[in-house]
């Protein structure tokens, strides 16, 4: 069963739970503007890389809906365009936005075009559901006994159309009697874990705590930690995986603890096109999200500062890729 619906499509508007504000304020933005969407998107407001893809569509679809004239074409392309800019890493975006297009071309001169574009929108985001709730029954294989899981970022209900991929396979092994605790990694800068992880967790009564990122050293170190699962926003042909930044330095971690260090995604946020990782092109944020913390300032904004949204980990450190279709094994060859 879904707990919480990030995004809703009614009555012509898109509802999106505004997540910058959680876990204080639990608001939704309401709207129809795919100027106030796309801003949705690149401020974080909707995130996690399903969330987005099914945010894109429906945009696509209420501004083909509420366009005057008949020559839908031009808007259907600039609003594409105006998506397509918003966040360059998850990939899932770029698979709504292709889907949605592929739809538009075909359908561009029936008076039914609208139409047709929100019941694909809305198949995109029940297709999303189904997919989450199979990566979860594909993770189970990876419990031997009742684990202490650490994750970063966070990837529940809120980032996808469904419950969630590493998340909703850490619910569903707690359904099952198979998670003792959860580390939440805070996720540096926008806090992703102490905020967003935290709250679908505590809305759950699944035991947690959360920490900063530099102490997940520390808790393997202690033999507190006996696997890691972690999200994906892009994943390459041979398995090398985008995902938040601080990712990587936790597989380096298990690696060196030998702890099992698992990526969670649907297939559609695999790109085949992409042969390695040194083809995903990481999003770049603003200094301000380091130099600042729910607008107070903690260092100087003028300062250089490097803020890399994404980083990507080398397959050869991954120990299985779970997507909805199998637990996947090294070599990846997708
Ligand atoms: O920048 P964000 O918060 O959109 O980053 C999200 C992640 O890195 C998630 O792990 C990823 O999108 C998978 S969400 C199911």
């Amino acid at each position: 069963m879904n707990t919480l619906q990030a995004v809703e499509y009614k009555y012509g508007k898109l509802h999106i739970i505004d997540q910058t504000k959680l876990p204080f304020e639990e608001v939704k933005i309401v709207t129809d503007n795919l100027e106030r969407i796309a801003v949705a998107i690149e401020r974080l407001e909707v995130r996690g890389a399903p969330a987005i893809g099914v945010t894109a569509a429906y945009a696509l679809a209420i501004v083909v809906s509420k366009a005057n004239s008949k020559d839908y074409s031009q808007i259907f392309e600039e609003s594409y365009k105006r998506l397509a800019r918003t966040r360059p890493t998850a990939v899932n975006l770029f698979y709504a936005l292709d889907e949605m297009k592929k739809v538009f071309e075909m359908n561009k001169s029936k008076e039914r075009l609208p139409e047709v574009l929100i019941q694909k929108a809305i198949s995109i985001h029940e297709e999303d559901k189904q997919l989450c709730s199979k990566i979860a029954q594909n993770g189970l294989q990876i419990f031997t006994k009742k684990s202490r899981v650490l994750t970063h970022c966070h990837t529940g209900a809120l980032a996808t159309g469904g419950n969630g991929t590493a998340l909703n396979i850490i619910r569903t092994a707690f359904d099952n009697g198979l998670i003792e605790h959860v580390y939440a990694d805070e996720t540096r800068p926008l806090f992703q874990g102490s905020r967003l992880t935290a709250w679908e967790l505590d809305k759950l009564s699944i035991p947690f705590s959360f920490n900063t990122d530099s102490t997940a050293a520390v808790l393997m170190q202690q033999g507190k930690v006996d696997l890691v699962i972690t999200g994906a926003d892009r994943i390459a042909a041979n398995g090398d995986s985008a995902n938040k930044i601080g990712t990587y330095n936790l597989a380096v971690l298990c690696h060196y603890h030998k702890i099992p260090f698992y990526i969670a995604a649907p297939s559609t946020t695999i790109d085949k096109a992409c042969r390695s990782g040194s083809e995903i092109k990481i999003e770049l944020r603003s200094n301000l999200e380091l130099a600042q913390v729910r607008g107070t300032q903690i260092t100087k904004e003028n300062y250089p500062a490097y803020c890399p949204a994404f980083d990507v980990t080398p397959n050869n450190l991954i120990m299985a890729i779970i997507t909805e279709l199998e637990v996947h094994k090294p070599p990846f060859n997708f």
